[in-house]
């Protein structure tokens, strides 16, 4: 299927669900605590979107059972809310969906709980900064296969994995629609972007190997088979004539997750 070229207008209001989904992020960063369930987080994120008037996509979504996904320590992505505590030493990926008249805005970000062992600082920063420079070669020509092979060369090189069995996806009417943006693979191959089209790019990175598995009794919580942990940060992107813009972007540093390994580093 051809990838969808958005017009101004659409684009206009992709931005406000974008801008949303961001906002709500912010404010998980402000209230994430040790001690806290996942179930809080989902609660936090349902009420602020209700709030504003949107829908959190993820709930009902092919049976999803929550308004969020909450992906701890090993978990790839997928997690549940639920009765699980955070504890000192643990990362969480939180990722929010948020559906506007219309629209959808996909953003997410791994936090640290307390402080962070060297393998949770690992695995966070090398997914943080793989899509950076990810984000970093979109512009209008470039290649689908370009962004995949900015995250692997990155992410090998420092010793971690890229998750093959999630991509990024294009969005905006649809949660998920095409094109399919694989986090992994060779530059100068795949589709070429063109103005006006938006899709995430999210790479999961893990401290092991790249293997993943579902949970058999959910269906969904999808885990490192080797029990590596694993971290992930999602951004919509819209690609422009000269270059991009991230959709998603927030206003100001994420509390509990930017600037954290500074303190501790
Ligand atoms: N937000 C996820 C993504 O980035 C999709 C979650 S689907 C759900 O594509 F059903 F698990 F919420
Ligand atoms: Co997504
Ligand atoms: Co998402």
């Amino acid at each position: 299927m051809a990838i969808d070229i958005k017009s101004p207008k659409e684009i206009e209001q992709m931005r406000v669900a974008c801008r949303m989904a961001a906002e709500t992020l912010l404010l998980v960063g402000e209230k994430i605590r040790v001690g806290m369930t996942t179930e809080e987080i989902n609660t936090l994120v349902h009420e602020d979107t209700i709030r504003r008037g949107a829908y959190p996509a993820p709930l009902n979504y092919k049976r999803f059972p929550k308004s969020v996904c909450t992906s701890v320590n090993e978990v790839v992505c997928h997690g549940i809310p639920g009765p699980q505590v955070l504890k000192d030493g643990d990362i969480v990926n939180v990722d929010v969906t948020t559906f506007y008249k219309g629209f959808y805005g996909d953003t997410s970000a791994t936090f640290y709980l307390g402080t962070p062992s060297e393998g949770a600082r690992k695995v966070t920063e090398v997914a943080r900064e793989s899509l950076r420079r990810a984000i970093a070669i979109v512009r209008d020509g470039a290649r689908l296969g370009d962004i995949g092979h900015a995250i692997q060369e990155y992410a090998e090189a420092e010793g971690c994995s890229v998750v093959r069995d999630f991509v990024g996806h294009g969005i905006g009417r649809r949660f998920h629609e095409d094109p399919q943006v694989k986090h992994y693979g060779r530059a100068g191959t795949g589709e070429r972007l063109r103005a006006g089209m938006t899709f995430t790019i999210e790479p999961m990175v893990n401290l092991g190997g790249f293997e993943v598995e579902i949970d058999a009794s959910d269906n969904w919580t999808a885990r490192t088979v080797d029990g590596t942990l694993s971290a992930q940060f999602e951004h919509t992107i819209l690609v422009t004539k000269d270059g991009h813009e991230v959709m998603t972007e927030r206003p100001e540093p994420l509390r509990m997750s930017e600037n954290v390994v500074a303190i501790f580093a």
